[in-house]
Formats: C-alpha cells, sequence, structure tokens
C-alpha cells in the first residue's frame, strides 16, 4: 500500500472512519496526525457500532499497531475512557498503541474557556464540539501548554499545572465562570497519566524505525479540509492543519516519505456547526435526518446537508495533492429523481472556480449546478463497480472529474462489505 495520507475533502464527517478500517488491512501502523477528541470516526463490525475519538479506526484489526502522533491535542481523562469503552467492547489495545511524549494535553480550562468564548461571541459562535480543542491549540502556539511527557513526570506536572491553573481561574473569572481546583485537576489527571504512561513514547523514533523495516503506514486525517486552520473557511474552523501537511508535522514522517494522498468525500455535502455551506439544501437534510442520518457522532447535532460541491472538493484535491477520491455515503441519493452537484459560485456578476478567502464572499455564492438524472435503486446490496446502476457510476465519475483525481473506491453502506473498489 506504501506511505498513504487519507484525508476529508469536505467539512468533517465524510466516512473517514469507515475507509480508514477498510485500508487499514493494507497497513501495519495507523497514525492520528492531529486533531483531538472533537473528531467522531465510526466504524461498524458486523452489527456493532463503534465510534472512535481519539484512537486511530485501525485499532478494530487486532494485528494492527496505532499511533496518537505529536500534532494531536489529547484530553488523557477522556481517552482513559475511550480505551475502557473499547476494552468493554472486547477491544484491546495493549501491545498495539503508542501515544507521542510531545502530544499536547487539553485540560479542563481547556474546556472551560472554549465554552465562555463561545457565550461571548453569541451570534456569531463557531459552534465548537466544546472539547477544548482551539484553547489547547493556543497554548501549544503560545508555548504555555502541558504535555504528555509532562503529564508522566509528577513533580514536572505538578508545579507546571499549579501556575497554569493560577493564571487561567484569573481569566475564567474575569468571565464569570467558576475558577477550577488546583487538587481536583491534579489528582484526576495524574490517574489518567499513570494509566496512560505505559503507552508514552517517542513516537517519530518509532515511526522512523518502522519505516525502515518497510513497515507502511496510514495517515488518519480528522475532520476536513475545510475545517483547516489554514485552508478552511476561517474563523469557522477548527485550530489544526487537517490537510495533508499536517500528516507530516503532527507525525514526524518527511514529506518524500509519503507516497499517496487519498481525499474522502460524501457524495453530497454535510456540515456541523456555523459559517457559510454554499449548495446546503434543507429538502436534503430533511430526506436524510429523515432516515436516521447526518446526526453528528461526537455531539449528536444534526449535520447541516447540501449538494455535492465540486468548487470545494476540486480546492481539496489542490491543497492535499489528492491522487485517489473514495466517495461515500452513495446510497443517501438511492431515491431521489434528480441529483444536482455544483460545478461554479455566482456572486453577482461574477462567476468563481474557487473557494473565496473572503468568508463573506463565501456566504454570499450562489451555487451554479449541473443535474444528473437519479438511479432510482437501491445499492447498498451492490459490490461491484460493474453492478452498481449506470446512472450511479456516470454520477461518480463526473463528481470525481470535476474533484480532479481519480475514483478508486465508491461506498454503498456503513460497513466494510458496502464498499467498491472500482
Ligand atoms: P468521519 O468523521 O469522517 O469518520 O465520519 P462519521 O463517522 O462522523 O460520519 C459518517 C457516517 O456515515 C457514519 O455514521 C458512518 O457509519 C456512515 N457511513 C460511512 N460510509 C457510508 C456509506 O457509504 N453509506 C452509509 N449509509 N453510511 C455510511
Ligand atoms: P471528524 O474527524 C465535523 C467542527 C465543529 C465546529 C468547528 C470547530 O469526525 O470529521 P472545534 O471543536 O474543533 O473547535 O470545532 O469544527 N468540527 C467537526 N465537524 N467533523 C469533525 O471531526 C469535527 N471536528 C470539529 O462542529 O464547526
Ligand atoms: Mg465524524
Amino acid at each position: 500500500m506504501a506511505n498513504t495520507i487519507l484525508v476529508g475533502a469536505q467539512w468533517g464527517d465524510e466516512g473517514k472512519g469507515k475507509i480508514i478500517d477498510v485500508l487499514t488491512e493494507q497497513a501495519d501502523i495507523v497514525v492520528r496526525t492531529q486533531g483531538g477528541n472533537n473528531a467522531g470516526h465510526t466504524v461498524y463490525l458486523g452489527e456493532t457500532k463503534y465510534v472512535l475519538h481519539l484512537i486511530p479506526s485501525g485499532i478494530l484489526r487486532p494485528k494492527k499497531t496505532c499511533v496518537i502522533g505529536n500534532g494531536v491535542v489529547i484530553d488523557p481523562v477522556n481517552l482513559v475512557g475511550e480505551i475502557d469503552g473499547l476494552l468493554k467492547q472486547g477491544i484491546s489495545v495493549n501491545g498495539n498503541l503508542f501515544i507521542s511524549e510531545t502530544a499536547h494535553l487539553v485540560l479542563p480550562y481547556h474546556r472551560e474557556l472554549d465554552e465562555q468564548r463561545e457565550i461571548l461571541k453569541g451570534k456569531n459562535k463557531i459552534g465548537t464540539t466544546k472539547r477544548g480543542i482551539g484553547p489547547a491549540y493556543g497554548d501549544k502556539a503560545a508555548r504555555t501548554g502541558l504535555r504528555m511527557i509532562d503529564l508522566i513526570n509528577a513533580d514536572r506536572f505538578e508545579a507546571l499545572l499549579r501556575i497554569r491553573i493560577k493564571e487561567n481561574n484569573e481569566v475564567l473569572k474575569a468571565f464569570g465562570a467558576k475558577p477550577l481546583s488546583f487538587a481536583k485537576v491534579h489528582a484526576e489527571y495524574r490517574k489518567a497519566g499513570d494509566r496512560l504512561k505505559p503507552f508514552v513514547t517517542n513516537t517519530v523514533v518509532y515511526l522512523h524505525k518502522a519505516t525502515r523495516r518497510k513497515a507502511e503506514i496510514l495517515f488518519e486525517g480528522a475532520q476536513g479540509t475545510f475545517l483547516d486552520i489554514d485552508h478552511g473557511t476561517y474563523p469557522f474552523v477548527t485550530s489544526s492543519n487537517t490537510t495533508s501537511g499536517g500528516a507530516c508535522t503532527g507525525s514526524g514522517v518527511a514529506p518524500n516519505r509519503m507516497n499517496r494522498v487519498v481525499g474522502v468525500m460524501k457524495a453530497y455535502t454535510t456540515r456541523v456547526g456555523e459559517g457559510p455551506l454554499p449548495t446546503e439544501n434543507q429538502e436534503i437534510a430533511d430526506m436524510l435526518h429523515k432516515m436516521g442520518r447526518e446526526f453528528g457522532a461526537t455531539t449528536g447535532r444534526a449535520r447541516r446537508c447540501g449538494w455535492f460541491d465540486s468548487v470545494a472538493t476540486r480546492h481539496a484535491s489542490m491543497v492535499n495533492g489528492i491522487d485517489e477520491i473514495a466517495v461515500t455515503n452513495l446510497d443517501g441519493l438511492d431515491t431521489l429523481d434528480t441529483i444536482k452537484a455544483c460545478i461554479g459560485y455566482r456572486v453577482g456578476s461574477e462567476r468563481l472556480d474557487y473557494i473565496p478567502n473572503d468568508i463573506e464572499v463565501l456566504a454570499k455564492c450562489e451555487p451554479i449546478y449541473a443535474e444528473f438524472p437519479g438511479w432510482k435503486t437501491p445499492t447498498h446490496e451492490v459490490r461491484e463497480w460493474k453492478k452498481l446502476p449506470a446512472k450511479a457510476r456516470s454520477y461518480l465519475k463526473a463528481i470525481a472529474e470535476l474533484s480532479g483525481a481519480k475514483l478508486t473506491i465508491a461506498s454503498v453502506g456503513p460497513a466494510r462489505a458496502q464498499t467498491i473498489f472500482v
């Protein structure tokens, strides 16, 4: 398989977890490189549903090794909860999970500040997951963060945490929020630190040694291209580089060791949280929600839905260097008479074929659509490309071509088997 970076090519929740699980079969190691437990990656094994937040989706295959890289922000208490949750579902992480020493910690004041800043923004809120992700990455950039290596060093952690809680309590007081108890946070985090210590290592060295023995690595992206802190619809983004470059900085594996980039996209578009979504369409949202689909895996919020947007996915191909496309949720469109895909934007008298950087201009963009005839046949039982309805194949080929990369996977259901290799 060679070293593969998998990214979300839209606004997150593209079905990355499912595709990672499928591709893990050919990989030796799966690495998460950015984001935190704002992510929710769903994987089904048979009838059992697993939702992964921090642990790579590759963990469900027992012989594979999973790594949480240096670029991830870790809420250690939450991670222990995730490990215990997996254990209850019969999945062990012993011996096959490594956590980077230099990954930054999400602390309770990050979560509290995330919440307070959203309240202060009022109607201009981002709609974050309230997991403390923005404030944690903020501390990392400000060089005031604590890392896993600090957490597992009892004396150092105590001294650093004391200072950080003191400072952040002043900020929380200014917001009118309740200050945190050092003793409580310290006890809770030290307990989690002791549980996680056996997993903590120098993952950069581990990955380099693995590369030398020709191990093949799959880099599991979280969120999506338009939630990228640099390339997304700022400020309605997350706080990490969700695009392919983040896989290098977030793991310590160099760009010239990467062999391919797979972009995952839904056959339509969804977004959870605030910010512009040019192809948003309430009828599509109602249809999908009635089917019980498109509710957030982390927060349970109903996702906003719309038609496929090839202006966005073409942009995603450009900034990520997408070689191959995996289209998921094709089956979501099975009942429609006509399917639309956005092929350009109109703003006033101007036509755009790229995503404008000015968020106010993006909010004014009117999609220009191409129409495709619906196939009006269930696809969830199809397993071969040739057996897909001809109209579904035409639609898939068209959206891949519009997105500027080769279609290699079409997904027609959440299960492993519901995957068509093109
Ligand atoms: P991720 O964050 O990119 O991993 O995606 P999520 O897990 O948050 O959301 C994707 C949802 O779509 C999950 O409920 C998946 O089980 C589901 N899913 C993935 N691929 C398909 C598909 O081809 N068809 C259907 N019906 N569901 C899918
Ligand atoms: P996966 O990996 C979809 C969104 C939030 C909000 C914005 C900022 O499952 O695709 P944050 O909590 O990160 O500060 O929120 O980003 N968001 C996601 N949307 N899927 C995700 O992850 C997301 N992670 C964050 O809804 O709009
Ligand atoms: Mg998700």
